[in-house]
């Protein structure tokens, strides 16, 4: 028996990298934007632009004001429209199926890899065939959702796409940093989308996201779709719909700053999965990452058969941990006109996933004390199976 350690115990920690960092940074920061008075889109995001597009190895990055519009901006950019078919994970959060539907393309719910947990390629060939064969919807996107910061089986999932004509757009809100064969995310999609909302590996004080392209003309429709689809040439001129999709310039100031520590970040968080994955006991089934592909790890989630009962112990025990997601996308309400099929991965994955404290500053004791209550569990559970 270990005693809960005085430390915090965190699932995530949105706070610690400030003081890394050093407030005064963020000050000054923030003290340069009220002199320059550009709130919105000022020189702070045009220097984001740059700096994302070269730490994920893209030729652009587009900033914008949220992972959702990250994820709906590529794909106005593909024109994508009623009549569309857009086959998207259903394990994940709600924005990845929202984009298309938003756009009034229909989402194929595609089921999970009960490994990896991310999109199960052959379903998604599957699910093509079948969309293909009733012949009344064009093939246009898929959405491939890193889940947990987990990398997508990309070299598959685009073989697969591109065979029939159509783009990937990871959705990489959980997983910018992560790497996919020795490249970052951002770089292996056609598009990659990302958050930066507080919990995520790279995150801000507010709202955030960008997407990243290798393609010029994606990069500009993406740019005048982000302020109501104005023309270049002439500001009042509005040659397409659009949105009001713009980051302001404090959250590119906070990201800037926070880019500084990113990938020590990432290593810590790295380390912490690594003993986890060595620790727990096995009673608990760990995500699957394949080989030469690195996670972000925006969440550590484990496979538990009785996960209700194992939060109980948890936050009994002082252990903060969540569930994500309890629900599958298809399941939702407002999805119900394209839940056309059960999914048994996606639902057995939302009825059995818990994820447990993660995050670069989580202290040893902390990470000792999550450890020995997880094994604890397990044992008492052995043990009354034997
Ligand atoms: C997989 C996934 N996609 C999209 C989003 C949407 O990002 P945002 O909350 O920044 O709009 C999230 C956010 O939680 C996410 O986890």
């Amino acid at each position: 028996m270990i005693n809960k350690p005085s430390c915090p115990i965190n699932l995530f920690d949105v706070q610690s990298s400030q003081k890394v960092i050093g407030q005064e940074k963020f000050l000054q920061a923030f003290e340069k934007i009220l002199n320059h008075g550009g709130y919105c889109q000022g020189p702070e995001t045009k220097e984001l632009d740059a700096k994302l597009a070269e730490f994920s190895g893209a030729k652009y990055a587009v900033t914008c004001s949220s992972g959702t519009d990250s994820l709906i901006l590529p794909l106005m950019a593909w024109g994508v429209k009623e009549g569309d078919a857009v086959f998207v994970s259903s394990f994940t959060f709600v924005a990845s199926a929202e984009a298309p539907a938003i756009l009034g393309a229909t989402p194929i719910f595609v089921d999970s890899d009960p490994d990896t947990w991310d999109m199960d390629v052959k379903d998604l060939e599957r699910q093509i065939e079948r969309v293909k064969q009733e012949g009344k919807l064009n093939l246009k996107a898929v959405v491939a959702v890193d889940i947990f910061g987990n990398p997508c089986d990309y070299d598959a999932i685009k073989a697969v796409a591109h065979k029939y004509g159509m783009k990937v757009l990871s959705d990489a809100a959980q997983s910018y940093g992560s790497i996919y064969k020795g490249k970052r995310a951002g770089s292996v999609a056609d598009m990659t989308s990302t958050s930066f909302y507080p919990t995520k590996p790279l995150a801000c004080y507010g709202d955030g996201g960008a997407v990243m392209t290798n393609s010029e003309e994606e990069r500009d429709l993406m740019v005048s779709c982000r302020v109501h689809g104005m023309s270049p040439e002439d500001h009042y001129d509005n040659v397409r719909m659009g949105l009001n999709a713009r980051m302001d310039s404090f959250q590119a100031a906070v990201l800037l700053l926070k880019m500084t520590v990113l990938e020590k970040e990432l290593k810590d968080r790295e380390v912490i999965a690594q003993r986890y994955n060595n620790e727990l006991d096995s009673y608990f089934k760990t995500q699957k990452v394949l080989d030469n592909c690195q996670s972000a790890r925006a969440l550590y989630t484990v496979q538990c058969e009785d996960r209700d009962e194992l939060m109980a112990f948890l936050k009994e025990h002082g252990i903060p941990c969540g569930a994500y997601y309890p629900r599958p996308v298809n399941t939702q309400t407002a999805y119900q006109k394209w839940n056309t099929r059960s999914l048994p991965v996606c639902e057995k994955l939302s009825k059995t996933v818990l994820s447990i404290p993660m995050h670069p500053y989580l202290s040893k004791e902390a990470q000792d004390y999550v450890i020995a209550m997880m094994n604890e569990f397990a044992a008492k559970k052995k043990s009354k199976a034997a």
